[in-house]
């Protein structure tokens, strides 16, 4: 009996030995100690012993249980360490891997600039108005003192859709749709939006922005213009710019001026982008004809006004020293991503 006691803790302790894993070591202890196990089977053998060899025994198969028990336990520790580490490893994040970067929208440039523009005006106290981009022939023209047959329609390529209709050539009817709403209110308005000439070449595109602007009350004079106009020019290409007012003429105003900035590019010195003279045309504005005036239902002896009309795309260019206007709409990222407000 002794002798099988110690072939037994031989043979358990050379199988907790070889264990490979946790599964492992519970087969083993169910094998050996388990129920049904060699070693309870020996011990239920101990009624068949000569009663003076019972404590003997008795004590011998104690210590081997419990050596077995350490052994497992220890075994049992070993291998959960190692089964643990093994599972970490499996799962082991690699902290060192760059991140995918997610795609982030951006501001257009265009829009960037539109909204600097409102942002400008809106701080000294203009609405926001909006009109259709598929307008009537008189909203773009007739309201606007440009009758049928006038001969500066031509000054305008037009789109048309059908005789009374037009792809609106300029934000100008805008004027007259928010003359209409608040007559016989002053106002302050201006009008971003698309406008649409037949036209396409480095400097026009058939489809591109505007931002209009009027304002009317008693007592509006160029002088008020000028100012305004100066105050933008400033806000937005810098507080050493100045303005010039060249007399032009445009149906709806009365004088009429095209507007002129310091050149951008060489601050007046003179230089291929300014042809020399040191400026560049901005937009175009004057004293609301009154005319005008009347057909929106003012009374031109009672207020004046003031408007101008602006291409956003042109001061975007001007900005940014774009010289192909193509470039704000083909959308191609590597472009884009070159302006403030452009892609990250
Ligand atoms: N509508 C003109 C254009 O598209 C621009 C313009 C000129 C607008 C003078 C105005 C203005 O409001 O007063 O060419």
């Amino acid at each position: 009996m002794k002798e099988k006691l110690t072939a037994i803790q031989a043979q358990a302790e050379q199988a907790i030995a070889a264990a490979e894993s946790l599964a492992d070591l519970e087969e083993i202890r169910l094998r050996f100690l388990g129920k049904k196990g060699e070693l309870t089977s020996l011990l239920r053998q101990m009624g068949s012993l000569p009663p003076e060899e019972r404590p003997v025994v008795g004590k011998l198969a104690n210590e081997v249980r419990d050596a077995l028990e350490t052994a497992l336990a220890r075994a049992h520790q070993d291998l959960a360490r190692e089964e643990q580490e093994r599972k970490l490893a499996r799962e082991k994040v690699d902290i060192s891997l760059p991140g995918r970067k997610p795609l982030r929208g951006a501001v257009h440039p265009l829009n960037h600039v539109r909204r600097r523009i409102e942002d400008i005006f809106l701080g000294m106290g203009y609405t926001i108005e909006e009109g259709p981009e598929i307008e009537s022939d008189y909203y773009n023209f007739v309201a606007l003192n440009l009758p049928r047959h006038h001969p500066a329609r031509d000054m305008q390529d037009t789109f048309y859709i059908d005789e009374e209709t037009v792809l609106r050539t300029h934000t100008s009817p805008v004027q007259v749709r928010t003359m209409e709403k608040m007559c016989p209110a002053p106002l302050k308005m201006i009008c971003p939006g698309k406008v649409y000439r037949k036209d396409d070449d480095a400097t026009h595109s058939p489809m591109f922005f505007q931002i209009e602007g009027l304002v009317i009350d008693k007592g509006i004079t160029l002088a008020d213009l000028k100012g305004t106009l100066l105050l933008f020019a400033r806000e937005m290409f810098g507080p050493q710019q100045q303005i010039r007012l060249r007399p032009s003429y445009f149906p709806f105003t009365e004088p009429s001026a095209e507007v002129d900035i310091l050149c951008t590019a060489c601050n007046g010195k003179g230089c291929r982008m300014c042809a020399d003279t040191g400026w560049l045309e901005i937009l175009g504005a004057g004293m609301v004809h009154p005319r005008v005036l009347e057909m929106s239902g003012y009374d031109s002896s009672q207020v004046s006004g003031f408007a101008f009309g602006m291409g956003i795309d042109r001061v975007a260019m001007l900005l940014y020293g774009i010289t192909d206007i193509r470039y704000l709409y083909q959308n191609d990222l590597r472009t884009l991503k070159q302006f403030p407000g452009g892609l990250a």
